[in-house]
């Protein structure tokens, strides 16, 4: 079989050709698919090859342990893949996102938000009449329960909009009692509805509370982002006129973060829902997962990281130099990423919509100025290059929400709300494979070897 370095030269262009030449060339020498082989105490077993449509191989090792005995071990996951999936493709040698087969540039420039949620969860683009029956139906699920709104009376004023979104979408399990049954499709795609619309002003409703505003009902006049807005930023004392340009930007952004393959909150939300929890249960558990710095919460932690730069003259070598420093545990929040060893094609599609927003306003935030500087002299540091270090979908993310007047603590909130189609989907793909079992991994043991009981009077 070619070696794989010489493979990934090999430019195939189109899906067929790529297969077709898998197809030829993934054979051993009997001509049967190409496996691959372990020896481990001069036993040798086979591994069967898994082909992805995207010419991706991964060895199958679900026999393993029954022919072996052994397990594998690979902390973070970095090589291990959990399952085939069809939603999400990412190349990130090529800096390249398709959403079920589309390009994420595609896809942001042609569609709002709700189109790219259909499509990700149903699989294929909706046609006119689905998708306006798709806009109705989640616009008359917008409303939370009335008491629901006593859960915010409880929470202090001041708590992260994270920890009030996942312990709301949990309690709509509460509210929701007659579609929790993963097994129903028509409980399913009610409570997918219910979700999909109710985030939004869940969201809303924690940064009201956060200000002391009164809460503001949804309306079934507007659309998903320009009733999120409105929610947001309205009063009860005086009209609110919805900017059509910042209603683009945010139809940009929820779509950019809306699936990105196994990251650590799709993760969750599949190993949650492996036990056959509720949709609600393992949503709530998703937004737990991304809320952390190192995955959606970084773009909250990026802007603070670079608001504390301009505070400090706006040296920015300064902060390149800390995060290379080892004794240092500093990172360039935003920077870097698991898959992508390329330019994040999100953080490119963010930095765009986010210098047209500014220059509408006609303002330019030093921030933003920030930022653009940090990534100029990061990407020239060979600490960065020889680690393939490049700005991710968290980078800008933050600074274009500020542009919208969103408020920092509710950054990762929207990032929760962009990323909820993906979560769902993923969860749907886990529900209807015919593989589906509980997610529970293996271990090695480290730990004490049997011993004796030594008694509280004796130790
Ligand atoms: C998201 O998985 C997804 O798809 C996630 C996401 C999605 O859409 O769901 O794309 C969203 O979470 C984006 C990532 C947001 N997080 C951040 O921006 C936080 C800062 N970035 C990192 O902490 C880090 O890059 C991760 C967490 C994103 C990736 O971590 P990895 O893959 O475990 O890489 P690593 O920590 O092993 O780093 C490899 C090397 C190390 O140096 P060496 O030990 O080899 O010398 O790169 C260094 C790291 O120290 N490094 C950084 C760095 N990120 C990695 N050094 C400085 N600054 C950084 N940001």
């Amino acid at each position: 079989m070619e070696k794989f370095e010489s493979r990934k030269k090999r430019n195939l262009d189109t899906q067929q050709e790529r297969a077709a030449w898998m197809n030829e060339h993934d054979k051993n020498e009997g001509g049967k698919p190409a496996v691959g082989k372990l020896i481990v105490d001069g036993l040798e077993i086979e591994l069967p090859l898994v082909v992805g449509t995207e010419g991706e191989r991964g060895l199958d090792i679900s026999k393993l342990r029954a022919e072996t005995g052994l397990v594998t071990l690979d902390p973070g996951y970095v090589n291990t893949g959990s399952t085939t999936s069809a939603i999400t493709y990412l190349n990130g040698e090529q800096g390249k996102l398709f959403y079920r087969g589309y390009a994420i540039e595609r896809l942001a420039a042609e569609c709002d938000f709700v189109e790219v949620a259909y499509l990700l969860i149903y699989g294929e683009l909706p046609d006119a009449e689905t998708l306006e029956h798709f806009r109705l139906t989640l616009r008359r699920h917008t409303l939370l329960h009335e008491d629901m709104r006593l859960f915010y009376d409880g929470f202090p004023f001041d708590a992260h909009p994270m920890a009030t979104l996942s312990s709301a979408v949990g309690a709509l399990s509460t509210f929701y009692q007659d579609a929790l049954n993963p097994a129903d499709k028509e409980q399913v795609d009610l409570t997918i509805i219910r979700l999909l619309a109710k985030l939004p002003t869940i969201a809303a409703y924690a940064h009201k509370k956060s200000v002391g505003h009164p809460y503001i009902y949804p309306s079934n006049e507007l659309s998903y982002c320009e009733n999120f807005l409105r929610m947001m930023f309205a009063l009860p004392t005086e009209p609110y006129e919805i900017d059509p340009d910042f209603v683009n930007a945010l139809n940009l952004l929820l779509i950019v973060h809306a699936d990105h393959e196994q990251n650590c909150s799709t993760s969750t939300v599949r190993m949650v829902g492996s036990s056959d929890s509720n949709l609600f249960a393992s949503i709530s558990a998703g937004i737990s997962a991304l809320w952390g710095p190192l995955h959606g919460g970084a773009n909250e932690a990026c802007v603070s990281m670079l608001e504390m730069i301009m505070a400090d003259g706006g040296n920015v070598k300064k902060y390149v130099d800390m995060a290379k420093d080892k004794d240092n545990n500093f990172r360039l929040m935003g920077f870097g990423h698991r898959v992508y060893k390329n330019f994040d094609p999100r953080a490119k599609i963010i930095e765009g919509a986010c210098k047209k927003i500014l220059q509408k306003q006609n303002t330019n935030d030093p921030v933003f100025d920030i930022a653009q500087q940090l990534e100029e002299v990061a990407l020239k540091d060979e600490y960065f290059i020889e680690r393939k270090l490049y700005p991710n979908v968290d980078f800008y993310s933050g600074v274009i929400y500020r542009a919208l007047g969103i408020p920092m603590p509710m950054f990762t909130a929207m990032f929760a709300i962009g990323r909820l189609p993906g979560w769902i989907a993923h969860w749907r793909e886990m529900h209807a494979s015919p593989k589906k079992r509980i997610a529970r991994p293996r271990q090695i043991y480290v730990g004490a070897t049997q011993r004796e009981f030594v008694p509280l009077e004796d130790r």
